[in-house]
């Protein structure tokens, strides 16, 4: 569709027909909640759930983005792998503030969360990096994450030397490689209603450390 795009995007509505979101049948912990809907998501075959968006903040002053999945999670945050050289890893590097977005569109559904970012331990980045399929290993080698690549062909030969200097051993992990978990400081959860007034439900710590909720305008 090339003709008529425009008014398409500008007229294109669909009214989200979804039951209420009330504070009182949330969960206490937001980790709970944020489980109950991802099993929920998971059950109605939301395509790739654990696809979060997260942002990181540029020396330059400027946000950026990008998608990756999360693999892990424990009491208090998510985890995900990545190339610590990246241009995220060097940008978490001097500011270790993040927030992770999900959309989940079958469910007319967002999540939002605030943290700080933290490397997990050697072991535990180990021990995610050894369950990878061995050609995501050696990927992991390959690439020189974020940096200008000349051409294609460069890429290849590396993984092909690469591929040869492992021939029929275990793969280990590179350093530049690991796991980051982003320790929840707020949430949001976002439930799309009819006419566009959706439910917002927003999880904060009180000076006790307890978390709250509050209802938002849509
Ligand atoms: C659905 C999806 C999942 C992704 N998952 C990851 C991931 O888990 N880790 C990762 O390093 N890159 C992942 N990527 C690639 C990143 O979006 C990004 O291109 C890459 O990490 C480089 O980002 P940076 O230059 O901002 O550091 C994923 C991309 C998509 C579209």
């Amino acid at each position: 569709m090339s003709e008529g795009l425009e008014e398409h995007i500008k007229s294109e509505r669909r009214d989200f027909q979804n039951e209420a979101l009330e504070e009182a049948s949330m969960q206490e912990n937001p980790m709970a909640q944020f489980k109950l809907w991802l099993a929920e998501a998971i059950d109605n075959k939301v395509q790739e759930p654990y696809a979060m968006c997260i942002s990181t903040i540029g020396q330059d002053g400027f946000p950026s983005s990008r998608m990756v999945f999360f693999r892990e999670m424990d009491d208090e945050g998510l985890i995900f792998y990545t190339n610590y050289k990246s241009r995220k890893g060097q940008e978490l590097e001097q500011n270790s503030k993040a927030v992770v977005n999900f959309h989940w569109e079958l469910m007319d559904r967002q999540v939002n969360m605030k943290g700080e970012v933290h490397k997990v331990s050697n072991e535990q980045s180990d021990a995610y990096f050894n369950s990878r399929p061995r050609e995501s290993q050696i990927g992991a080698w390959a690439s020189d994450q974020s940096q200008v690549l000349g051409d294609r062909t460069e890429l290849e030969a590396r993984i092909k030397a690469l591929s040869e200097r492992f021939e029929g051993k275990e793969v280990s992990r590179p350093e530049h490689w690991g796991g980051y978990v982003i320790r929840a400081k707020e949430w949001e959860f976002w439930q799309g209603r009819s006419s566009r007034l959706h439910d917002r439900i927003r999880y904060r710590k009180d000076e006790k450390g307890n978390w709250q909720k509050e209802r938002l305008n849509p």
